[in-house]
């Protein structure tokens, strides 16, 4: 378990840079990563490369004890590179050129871009191939930041064209598998075929998915590139790529396949303002939010099933959000230790000092711009000495009892036909992510190809496209006893987005023993509250538990009705949720997008089913992740709170009161007898 840091000494006169090294060193850091936008300096004029600022600053690092991960510096191509050669710029759907002067602005089908790639890796990994002090490298920097996954250049038109031919074969198969007859939009020949650039009403939506993948799958092969490059180097480095929060575009599943690690960036602050669906708390401004980052961890984590890294660790205040307030005391440290619990092995800072030019200068840093110690140097000290108390070396693997199924094919099509303004696929997962994190548990998050067998309980929050094997596999699952929950829009759509001619839930009609009858969206005018359903009579009682903007008649065959439309509209005593017992599982259907209550409520009765053992349900801002024989309770608000440990268990980290945006670390893994309770 280690604490770093990210450094641009390219940035500072030399003479500070030992300084700079040693004060990391005393702050108990163990990683520096270096080099990700450094191609202007590495190479000034084509051809001609400058080295040795750059090894003087490895070697610093290294005589301090620590260790390096460079980064290989494609993510900002300089101004010669652009100047002779333009066609490597990137073309937005409306066909504008993204020019040069930021980053990210390179095509990642530019065969040109492809070449001067290999040559700068090539040099960097030729250059390090035998220092000692270099532990590995990240490629490139956040592939897809800035929206930059999908370009529409013609390098894009062609490769697309290609893509496309190496998987239908023949341009009547993509006409028929698509549905090309809408609207006229056949093809004769995949020349004709081009991305979907800017048009007068919305492009098809199964011509946008194919382009997502092979977007994605361009990103995959220039990821491949970088790591194949670097692996012939020096078979000894890992090899990372540091993903993004809640990111749209890319496949990390994918991506992850070149990889020996996987990390991201974490800005918990900055993402519940400008990627949750929900305006943000007074406590989730100071702090961010616990399962929106914790959603991150624990997908990148399940991106390769071992430990990750977070290669960016928010420092302090950042320039991108619409505001930025300063982080709650603590903050910047209960976020390495949240890291930790879900799995991470090392936490990086970004960055190590203010910057005094370019595009960052409201960035805070882990020291001011006078090089003095900022509020995150403190808290990155505190955590490496905790960390460093607790795991003498490495942490176990995280064990999750329940797996959250996503999948990227559904959240592309339904970010195409979301059918509804508030319905968006990551504040879907996390309405079902969070109960199970309510109630103290670790998940996997896992692609549909997973084992499921593996997990006391599956959790599907939505399984809008899905193909007839996965159905399989589930059902394979329930019958052997697992026990799943699957939530709305799930079996509507065949592999191309396509509509699938069979009622919803198409292939899982079996399994959920029940079928779609109508679907409706439902903005915050319309009532949307369910009741129990027992003996098939609608409880009415006091209990009543809201839905928002999605709601399913569900028609029950072999299934029981549960919960039912408690209201007064045409819905009413409708059933919204069954469940049905299949061979020795089970499966609970949720029509709507349950509000929290109504997520615990079903959840509650699935791990009941599957024996899982939980604690009480914690409050929104407390979770609880076990990791190695340890606990974590990290309060993510500003409340205090007393914490109930079980019986002969007491904190080694912190203690049993946790103060706003606190944490405390237990021996054990003991769910049951733990608690928390707010101190007035
Ligand atoms: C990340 C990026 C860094 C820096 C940082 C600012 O997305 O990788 O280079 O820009 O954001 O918060
Ligand atoms: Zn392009």
């Amino acid at each position: 378990m280690a604490i770093g840091v990210c450094y641009f000494p390219e940035h500072w006169p030399q003479s500070r840079w030992s300084r700079d090294v040693e004060q990391m060193a005393e702050a108990g850091l163990e990683y520096v990563r270096m080099a990700e936008f450094s191609w202007g300096v590495l190479e000034p004029t084509r051809g001609e490369f400058d080295f040795e600022w750059l090894d003087t600053a490895i070697e610093l690092v290294g005589d301090h004890g620590m260790e390096v991960v460079l980064c290989t510096p494609t993510a900002t191509p300089p101004k010669w590179l652009v100047d002779a050669h333009p066609e490597i710029l990137q073309e937005e759907r409306d066909g504008t050129v993204r020019a040069f002067g930021s980053r990210r602005h390179y095509c990642f089908n530019s065969e040109q871009y492809h070449e001067e790639t290999e040559r700068v890796v090539t040099r960097m990994a030729d250059r390090y191939a035998d220092n000692p002090h270099v532990a590995g490298w990240q490629t490139d920097n956040e592939f897809g930041c800035h929206d930059t996954v999908r370009c529409y250049c013609e390098d894009c038109a062609v490769a697309f064209r290609d893509w496309l031919r190496e998987k239908y074969e023949s341009v009547e198969a993509l006409n028929e598998a698509w549905g090309n007859t809408f609207w006229s939009q056949q093809y004769q020949s995949f020349e004709e075929v081009d991305p979907p650039r800017h048009t007068a009403a919305e492009s098809h939506p199964s011509r946008l998915l194919e382009y997502y993948r092979f977007s994605n799958d361009s990103v995959v092969d220039y990821n491949r590139l970088h790591a194949d490059i670097l692996r012939e180097a020096n078979d000894e480095w890992f090899i990372t790529h540091n993903f993004m929060g809640r990111f749209d575009s890319l496949d990390a599943y994918s991506v992850s396949e070149d990889l020996d690690l996987v990390s991201w960036d974490s800005y918990p602050t900055g993402f519940v303002q400008d990627r949750l669906g929900s305006e943000p708390t007074p406590d989730q401004l100071r702090a961010g939010d616990p399962d929106q980052i914790g959603m991150d961890h624990d997908l990148y984590r399940g991106a390769l099933d071992r430990p990750f890294w977070v290669m960016e660790q928010q420092p302090g205040d950042v320039n991108w959000p619409p505001y930025c307030p300063q982080p709650g005391e603590g903050a910047m440290a209960l976020w390495a230790h949240h890291a930790t619990a879900h799995g991470a092995d090392a936490v990086l800072y970004f960055r190590w000092r203010r910057c005094l030019e370019g595009q960052e200068q409201y960035h805070a840093g882990l020291r001011k711009q006078d090089g003095t110690p900022d509020r995150g140097y403190e808290d990155a000290k505190a955590a490496a000495s905790d960390l460093e108390r607790l795991a003498e070396g490495s942490l176990e693997h995280v064990d999750a009892p329940v797996a959250l199924i996503h999948d990227y094919d559904a959240l592309w099509a339904l970010s195409e036909q979301p059918h509804a303004p508030t319905f968006e696929y990551w504040d879907l997962l996390n309405a079902f992510y969070s109960a199970v994190r309510a109630r103290g548990l670790q998940v996997d998050v896992v692609h549909p190809s997973t084992a499921f067998g593996e997990y006391d309980a599956v959790v599907a929050p939505t399984l809008h496209l899905v193909t007839d094997e996965v159905a399989d596999r589930l059902h394979a699952f329930v019958e052997d006893g697992g026990q799943l929950l699957l939530g709305p829009r799930s079996g509507v759509k065949d592999e191309y987005n396509k509509l699938r001619p069979t009622l919803q839930p198409g292939p899982l009609t079996d399994l959920v023993g029940a079928t779609v009858e109508q679907h409706e969206s439902l903005p915050a005018q319309l009532e949307t509250r369910l009741a129990r359903v027992e003996s098939d009579d609608v409880v009415d009682s006091d209990e009543a538990y809201p839905f928002r903007t999605w709601a399913e008649w569900l028609s029950p065959a072999e299934a029981n009705p549960i919960f039912a439309y408690d209201t007064d509209g045409i819905e009413a005593g409708r059933p919204a949720v069954v469940r049905n017992a299949v061979g020795d599982g089970g499966v609970c259907y949720c029509g709507v997008w349950p509000e929290s209550d109504l997520a615990d409520e079903l959840l509650e009765s699935v791990l009941t089913r599957a024996g899982v053992d939980r604690c009480e349900r914690l409050p929104d801002g407390v979770r609880i992740g076990a990791r190695d024989n340890y606990l974590w309770v990290t309060n993510f608000s500003s409340e205090s709170y007393r914490l109930e440990c079980p019986t002969g268990v007491s904190p080694v980290i912190g203690g049993r009161v946790l103060d706003a945006f606190d944490v405390s670390v237990l021996e054990g893994d003991q769910l049951e007898g733990l608690g928390v309770s707010r101190l007035d």
